[in-house]
This record gives C-alpha cells, structure tokens and sequence, in this order.
C-alpha cells in the first residue's frame, strides 16, 4: 500500500514533514479522481461534499473507505449498490465505535448466527457525561467537563439528544438484521433531564443510568430506539466507564457476544480506517447480503421507574396509583429516601411491564397538578 494524496482545504497550513516526500498535497479532490490511486479514503464528515466525492470516487471504480456513520446510515444501501456496480468496494469500519470491531465482527465472524438483537452504548460522549454522574458529579458539571476535554461539542444535542447513536444503530440493524431503517424512524430520547437524584434511586435498584441504543426482532417486528435507560449492574452494559463503547450482540445461535473498547478518538478510529484497508488489500469485502426495508416500532414491553418531585400532602400517591390503574399499568414499587424537605420531596415509583405509550398517557394525567414541584421523569429498565 502506498499513500499518493492528502486532500484537504488549506492543505498548506496543514503539511506535516513526517509523511513521505512522494506524497501530494492538494486542496483539489479532482486531482485524487484524476490519479490512478485505487483507494480513497473519506474522512471529512458530514453529508456534504462528503456524499458527493464518495460517489464520484465509486463511479471512477475506486473503492472507498470511510467513517462517515451520518453518510453510511443515510445513503449507505445505495452507495453499497454503487460500488457493486462499479466493481469497486465500500467499507465503513470506522463509523461505529470507532476502533471497536463491530462491523467486521458482524460481517465475518457472526454472518453465521441469526442475530435477533443488538444493545450498545454508541456514543462516547454521553457515556463520559451519565458515568461522571454515577460518580456524583451535576449534569451541568459533567456536560462542561466533557466539553472541556473535547468530547463534547460547544453544541450537544446531536450527541445528548440521541442522533449520533441513532445513525450508528440504523447502520448496525442493517448489517446484523438485514433490516433497511431510516434515522427518522428510530424514536430518540435526550439525556438531558437526568438529575444526580436519579442515580442516587438507580443505585436502589442496584442499577446505574446510560444511554442505550436499542434495535430487537421480535416475532416478525422490528423494534428500535435510543434513549436513557436503567440498566442493571449485573448487564456488561453497566460496567462501560467514560467514553468507552459497547456493543451486546444476540443470537439465535451463539448467544450473547459483547463487544467493547474506545469508541472515538484519533488512534482508535485510525486503526479501523487502516484495518479496512488492510482488508482491502487481501482483496477482501463482506458478501453484501440484502436488507430489506423495515417498519419500526419503539413499543418495547418494560418495567419502568418514574420519579417524582412533589410538594407533600395527602392523597398524592392514591392519584398517582389511579392514573397508572387506568392505563392498566400495575405498581411494582415504591422508593422513598429519608433527608428531603416536604416542600420538595422525591420519590420513584416503579411499575410492572408496559409500553412507552401507556406510560405516557397515565403520566399526561398528573402533569399539571398543583402537588408536582417539577416534571416527572420516567426510565425504562433495560431486562438483565
Ligand atoms: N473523531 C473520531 O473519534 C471519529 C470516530 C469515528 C468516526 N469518525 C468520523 O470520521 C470523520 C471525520 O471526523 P474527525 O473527528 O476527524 O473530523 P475533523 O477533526 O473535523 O476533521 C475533518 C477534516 O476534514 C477537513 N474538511 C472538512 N470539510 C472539508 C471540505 N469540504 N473540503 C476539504 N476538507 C474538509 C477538515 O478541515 P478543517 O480543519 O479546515 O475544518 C478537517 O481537516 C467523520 O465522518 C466522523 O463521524 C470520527
């Protein structure tokens, strides 16, 4: 293998002297497609003009790898039958998390099982931000620290809000499910809202807080979603630390086989971009089994923990259990920790199986009550 260009805008303020002297460096993406070099390799980001050389590249018969996961998961399907096309290839080891093998894990060494299942924690930033928590850090201090450290953006939301899981969970239903998904059909819940309180009662329940990603076929349905989740400690998904990702594969087959390592970064996101290339260069590519298009659903059948803040007085709880009655929502527990003012006391109830939809209609008929001091949040308890 043999490095020929580095495309870049303002490439002359970014010229390093350790790559060779043979090297080209231009600002000019037509003088790569002019070249004769056999592999481009996009690492750009985002949609635009990233789409475009990607295709151009793959038009040329040049084969291409990325770790565009945004690109993948949007357009991923046609540029797959673009490179098929144009006898070239397309690999995306990158796009999802980062330098742990996910991709080619699913693509070679479990093609053989029928996956049913996939729960990951997909995205690095909320991962540091929910484990600073657990420690007892505020979600403000937690978000800044991030940001400090590069984790996160001056703007969170594609990270917090769920969207840079979604892209990588509709990349890894397609490949393990052969299920084809758009991001817009993946309903995503933000992490933001989580308070310290949450995690004391999460430790209660001798579970801890993150966010997962979820997709599962169930009976012929496809169900998917991002958001926080109670998970128990005894799920390997308890024990991700900080950035780290990790990804829990189930199948019919094999069972469960748990995937984990950074998820981001230079270095690791390096080792799968070149890992790709080695593939490349044995003349590898997965056999592009098809996937078809999919109708998802995001009405998992959980036990839930909604926690309440309110200002005491009687009856509350009687109300509370009505509302859930109504919606045929049985209590399992009630939690309430000792040292809090009556004026603003916190407590979490958890309930038996039901679906998000239940939940929230049994939740609408006590959001306006003079007795609640701040929204209820409610977490789904991800089973052990
Ligand atoms: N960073 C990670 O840990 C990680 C992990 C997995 C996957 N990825 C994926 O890898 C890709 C790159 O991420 P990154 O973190 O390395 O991003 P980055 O630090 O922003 O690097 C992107 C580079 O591309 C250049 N660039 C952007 N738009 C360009 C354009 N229109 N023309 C020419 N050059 C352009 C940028 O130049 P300027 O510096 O001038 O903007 C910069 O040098 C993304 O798709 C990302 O999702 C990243």
């Amino acid at each position: 293998m043999e490095l020929t260009h580095v495309c870049n805008r303002g490439v002359e303020r970014k010229r390093v002297d350790w790559v060779p002297a043979s090297v080209q460096w231009t600002n000019d993406f037509e003088a790569i497609l002019r070249s004769d070099a056999n592999v481009v390799v996009e690492l750009i980001g985002g949609l635009d003009p990233a789409g475009l050389w990607v295709r151009r590249a793959l038009e040329a018969g040049k084969s291409v790898v990325t770790g565009n996961k945004k690109l993948i998961a949007q357009d991923g399907i046609e540029l797959e039958q673009l490179a098929r096309k144009h006898k070239a290839h397309l690999l995306y080891g990158a796009a999802v998390a980062g330098g742990v093998p996910v991709i080619p894990g699913l693509r070679h060494g479990l093609v053989g099982d029928q996956i049913t299942r996939i729960e990951g924690i997909l995205n690095g930033t909320c991962n540091y931000i929910l484990s600073r928590m657990e420690d007892g850090a505020q979600a403000a201090e937690a978000l800044q620290d991030a940001q400090a450290r590069g984790y996160a953006e001056a703007n969170p939301s594609e990270d917090v809000d769920g969207f840079d899981a979604r892209a990588k969970l509709v990349i890894l239903a397609r490949i393990a499910l052969r299920a084809d998904l758009r991001p817009e059909e993946i309903a995503c819940r933000s992490i933001t809202g989580i308070a310290a309180i949450d995690f004391e009662y999460a430790r209660e329940l001798n579970c801890t807080i993150r966010q997962i990603s979820r997709v599962e076929l169930r009976d012929g349905k496809l169900f998917a979603t991002v958001g926080p989740m109670l998970v128990p400690r005894t799920s390997p998904l308890a024990w991700s630390r900080g950035t780290e990702n990790m990804v829990l594969v189930g199948g019919k087959y094999g069972g469960d086989v748990v995937f984990s390592g950074h998820g981001a970064g230079g270095h690791p996101t390096a080792v799968a971009v070149v890992s790709d290339l080695i593939s490349l260069a044995h003349g590898g590519s997965s056999i592009g089994l098809p996937s078809t298009p999919t109708q998802v659903g995001g009405e998992f059948l959980l036990r839930h923990s909604i926690r309440l803040v309110v200002h005491d007085c009687p009856g509350i709880i009687a109300e509370i259990a009505g509302a859930l009655a109504e919606h045929q929502i049985n209590i399992h527990a009630i939690f309430q920790r000792p040292g809090y003012q009556q004026e603003h006391l916190p407590f979490v109830v958890t309930v038996e199986p039901c679906t998000n939809s239940a939940l929230r209609h049994a939740l609408a008929h006590f959001a306006g009550k003079a007795w609640l001091a701040e929204p209820s949040l409610d977490l789904p308890i991800l089973e052990p």
